[in-house]
């Protein structure tokens, strides 16, 4: 029997939590405009008479433009194709929605109860710093004094011992707003002021890796404690943020003179072009790095990139696990011949623990028995009324194990974990009043005393209203290891997605007063403001604040790692797709005089093959060195299994065939001190792979200097077509009732009763009325997705209106809401009232579906590059309006 350590098995159950997947909702009749030229966006929503508010004005010095409500949403998309008329606008795009992005709160702390545990005292000993070099700094006194950093999340708990205890000028968090108000849900509209306290959790966690001050009682230390935070606030207590909200709070946060800008916020994309990456894209380009988590939908495999860590020049962090696992658990105490000792427990149910003293008694001595007390206890056993039973987790179900104590008398019993941490044990056996678990470390040790002869007794207490005592264990599982929910890049344009990793799974940081104080996380979440602190040291050191030269710097020194799965390790690095660069050696990369200038390579797609490239590399130090530059192949990625059109999921179906790459100059070469070297790749995709299954290959230019010098730079390309992979899934389109859940198929020639034209929210026609959806999947994302009315009787007054498309069939032209742009893959649903993207509705008559998704790489304008398919024929009629 496999048994999974606690924190893969946390991590598989995340896994499946977070395959409910999709492109990010819209807000009806809300729009982003951008304009061409400044203008006043009061006078634009009032040229709607009455019909728009504002919702957000965008003008800022990167992006003119503003966010406006049509109040008549259901005639915004005809008043949002007047808006895209007129001549001084640019661009306009829905708003879309993303939600607080899914991270596994594992344990929380308790502010106001002592903490049975000691502070962090003397070096900086936090795992994530350690994995990261980051202790190193902080060694130096190096503490990313003078550097501002804006955090884009649900505010911070700013009166937060550990995060300065205040807000404003001379404070940790001096800068920064609130722009939606604690009731703002993503679709209704924000009410902003000036104070960014956290109701949520996420972004106190968040501040915390960055710049967590040394005095908690748990030994969390920030990244770089001494910068100044910002905090923008773009979240209300639930729901979504709008990509309006977060344009304005990046341009907001870059305009206030932020150095850095990190947000851990996205969803599933994989376009560049999407707007809000485009901004941060901007803001790049004006020298403030923007880092963004990669995404939490690992399990969902490759090409699902997240927006706008997807955005060119963003740099995307990934997330690997921690090595260390703190757990916080419920404090107590034992004795072993009546000295006392503190330790933590997690209790279950039951969980009547409140005033048992009694002492313990083990069911056998051996620490690494499997099936520790599965059996029923033999004869000679005692009465265990006066005790507590100590038992090993395995094998068999906590109830039998609990049934055999029971058996024996027992009231109470204390299970001692066979992996890292402890769970919350659910054994309500009749006759059992209270149910633990204690770490493996602490069974083992009650078990040598007991075997010792020792007299152990443990006092137990009340769990809600225990102190806190935190425990720590090795993660042997996967501590240093990408974490399995990390998402996989690239973009469909094959950017290489993500640049970076650091350490995301199992991170103990701040966590508002009220939730806690102090809480483990998991996520690509936790993993970016670790990247954004490690920039902030870099800007103390390296004396610049230019986002290529440290993103280059920083990809040149991180370590990739290998491949694992499960917890066992492939012996072949993990795709670039996956890791990036590898994990941030943040101190190699403030000291490196070698300095490459790119971060990463994309060979693109066989049709776009761009396979000679050159870099150069540039000896900033003192003395002359020797490089020699090699390749190291890292596992090829199938995108589709044998016969699939939708990629395979995680862990995916890797090989080791690797590209071949050679190098000009060849061999060794000597650069002198202050001078630089272009040096061209030739890459040569791997051979025998197939090609129709779309081979996602990468790897590094490993880069060796006589100086003792280790650099990589990643590279990936894709050894097939990308244009030839087939965007729409093999269901093709069906059609199902809005109210079905289970979206099962109707047949032909069903007959839609919808509301009066107008009245598709008036709740009073709910019970008597039905709308179409439209349901379909894209197998791979799609630029542009359009859906065509089609009238399928000749006998309907639509035919009479009907023009051919572009595509050969009549169409009465497309719903609201179509086209979609910058699809990622995955479900694709759309219900329809029967109002059109011109706003008027449809004549009632007969009708299908006609959905096409363009190809990647397709010409727009070309209809063969388009996968179309139609749903049956359908019926629609409408209510008689009131
Ligand atoms: C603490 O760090 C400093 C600077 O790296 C080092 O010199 C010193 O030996 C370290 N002390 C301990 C106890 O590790
Ligand atoms: C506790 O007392 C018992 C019985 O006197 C003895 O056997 C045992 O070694 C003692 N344990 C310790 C840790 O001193
Ligand atoms: C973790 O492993 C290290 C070395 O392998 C060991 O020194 C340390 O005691 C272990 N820590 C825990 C909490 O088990
Ligand atoms: C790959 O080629 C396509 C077509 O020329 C281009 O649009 C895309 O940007 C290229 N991707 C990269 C990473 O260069
Ligand atoms: C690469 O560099 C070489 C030598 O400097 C130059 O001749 C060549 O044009 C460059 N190629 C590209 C693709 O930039
Ligand atoms: C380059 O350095 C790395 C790290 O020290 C080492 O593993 C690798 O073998 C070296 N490669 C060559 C070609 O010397
Ligand atoms: C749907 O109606 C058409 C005529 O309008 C008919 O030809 C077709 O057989 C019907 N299909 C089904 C499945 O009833
Ligand atoms: C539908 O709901 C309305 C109230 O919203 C009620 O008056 C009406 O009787 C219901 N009709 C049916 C058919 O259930």
């Amino acid at each position: 029997m496999v048994r999974l350590n606690l924190a893969t098995a946390l991590l598989a159950v995340t896994a499946v939590a977070w395959a409910v997947t999709n492109t990010p909702s819209t807000v009806p009749g809300a729009y982003i405009v951008e304009y061409e030229e400044d203008q006043d966006s009061n006078e634009l929503v009032n040229s709607f008479e009455g019909k728009a508010s504002l919702r957000k004005d965008l003008r800022f010095k990167l992006f003119k433009g503003a966010s406006i409500q049509f109040e008549d949403t259901k005639n915004a998309d005809t008043m949002a194709a007047e808006v895209a008329a007129m001549p001084k606008v640019k661009a306009v795009y829905p708003v879309r929605r993303y939600p607080v992005p899914h991270h596994i709160v594992h344990s929380t702390g308790d502010a106001v109860q002592e903490v049975l545990s000691k502070r962090q005292e003397g070096n900086d000993t936090f795992s994530p710093h350690l994995m990261t070099q980051v202790n190193k700094f902080r060694d130096a006194g190096i503490t990313g004094k003078g550097i501002k950093i804006a955090v884009i999340d649900t505010g911070i708990d700013y009166l937060h011992p550990a995060l300065g205890g205040c807000f404003g000028d001379a404070c940790l968090v001096s800068y920064g707003m609130d722009l939606v108000g604690d009731d703002f849900n993503g679709g209704n509209t924000p009410t902003p002021d000036h104070d960014p306290l956290d109701c949520n959790g996420h972004g106190t966690h968040v501040a915390g890796t960055i710049a967590a001050q040394a005095n908690n009682p748990y030994g969390i230390l920030g990244a770089a404690s001494d910068v100044t935070l910002g905090a923008y606030r773009v979240f209300g207590c639930t729901g979504d943020v709008g990509n309006d909200i977060l344009i304005a709070a990046y341009n907001m946060a870059y305009e206030a003179g932020s150095d850095i800008i990190t947000a851990s916020i996205g969803g599933p994309s994989g376009w560049s072009e999407d707007p809000w990456a485009a901004v941060v894209s901007r803001i790049v380009e004006e020298g403030v790095p923007c880092v963004v988590s990669a995404g939490n939908d690992g399990d969902v495999g490759i090409f699902y990139a997240s927006t706008a860590a997807n955005g060119r020049k963003v740099t995307a962090i990934a997330s690997v696990d921690n090595t260390i696992t703190a757990t916080l658990l419920s404090g107590a105490s034992y004795t072993i011949n009546d000295t006392e000792e503190a330790f933590g427990f997690t209790s279950g149910e039951p969980g009547s623990w409140d005033g048992v003293s009694l002492p313990l008694w083990a069911v056998s001595f051996d620490t690494t028995d499997p099936a520790n007390g599965c059996d029923p206890y033999p004869d000679s056993t005692p009465d265990l009324s006066g005790k507590i039973v100590l038992i090993r987790r395995g094998t068999c179900t906590f109830v039998q194990k609990v049934t055999n104590a029971v058996a024996k008398g027992a009231k109470y019993v204390m299970l001692y974990n066979n992996a890292g941490g402890t769970v919350a044990v659910s054994a309500p056996v009749e006759g059992v009043s209270g149910v633990a678990m204690a770490t493996a470390a602490q069974g083992e040790t009650w078990i040598r005393a007991l075997e010792a002869g020792s007299e152990v007794v443990l006092n137990m207490v009340d769990p809600a209203k225990a102190g806190k005592f935190i425990t720590y264990s090795n993660n042997t599982a996967s501590g240093g290891f990408l974490s399995a929910y990390t998402s996989w890049g690239p973009t469909f344009e094959v950017e290489v997605k993500p640049q970076l990793a650091a350490p995301g799974g199992l991170i103990l940081s701040t966590y508002p007063r009220a939730l806690g104080a102090y809480a483990v996380l998991s996520g690509t979440s936790m993993a970016c403001p670790l990247a954004a602190g490690v920039y902030a040291l870099l800007m103390n050191v390296r004396g610049t604040k230019d986002p290529k030269t440290l993103e280059n710097v920083l990809s040149a020194t991180a370590h990739p790692n290998v491949f694992r799965y499960g917890g066992q390790s492939l012996p072949v690095l993990a795709p670039v797709p996956q890791q990036g660069a590898g994990l941030i050696q943040a101190w190699d990369a403030a000291h490196a005089t070698t300095l490459l200038s790119l971060s990463s390579l994309s060979f693109n797609d066989t049709d776009n093959f761009n396979p000679v490239q050159n870099f150069s590399i540039s000896n900033t130090g003192k003395s002359a060195v020797t490089y020699r530059l090699t390749h190291v192949g890292a596992a090829t990625a199938y995108t589709f299994r044998e016969g699939s059109i939708t990629p395979t999921e995680f862990p995916g179906d890797l090989t080791p065939d690797f590209a071949s790459l050679s190098f000009s100059p060849p061999g060794e070469f000597t650069v002198e001190a202050g001078h630089r070297k272009i040096v061209t790749v030739r890459a040569t995709a791997p051979e025998g792979v197939d090609a129709k299954r779309l081979p996602v290959y990468s790897g590094y230019v490993a880069i060796n200097g006589t100086d003792g010098l280790a650099l990589s730079l990643p590279y990936l390309g894709v050894a097939g077509s990308m244009r030839s992979a087939v965007v729409l899934g093999a269901g093709g389109a069906t059609l199902s009732r809005a109210s079905d859940g289970a979206y099962s198929p109707v047949p032909a020639n069903v007959t839609f009763v919808l509301p009066p034209p107008g009245f598709a929210d008036d709740a009073s026609y709910r019970n008597r009325t039905e709308r179409p959806r439209l349901v379909t999947e894209l197998a791979m994302g799609s630029a542009l997705v359009r859906v065509d009315v089609v009238p399928a009787s000749r006998c309907t007054t639509a035919w009479k209106e009907a023009s051919e498309n572009m595509f050969g069939s009549k169409s009465i032209g497309m719903p609201e809401g179509m086209p979609s742009f910058w699809n990622a893959r995955g479900p694709l649903q759309y219900t329809w009232d029967g109002k059109m993207a011109d706003g008027t509705y449809a004549p009632a008559g007969l009708y299908r579906f006609s959905v096409r998704a363009l190809r990647i790489f397709g010409d727009a304008a070309k209809a063969g590059e388009y996968d179309g398919a139609e749903t049956v024929n359908f019926r629609i009629k409408y209510l008689p309006a009131p």
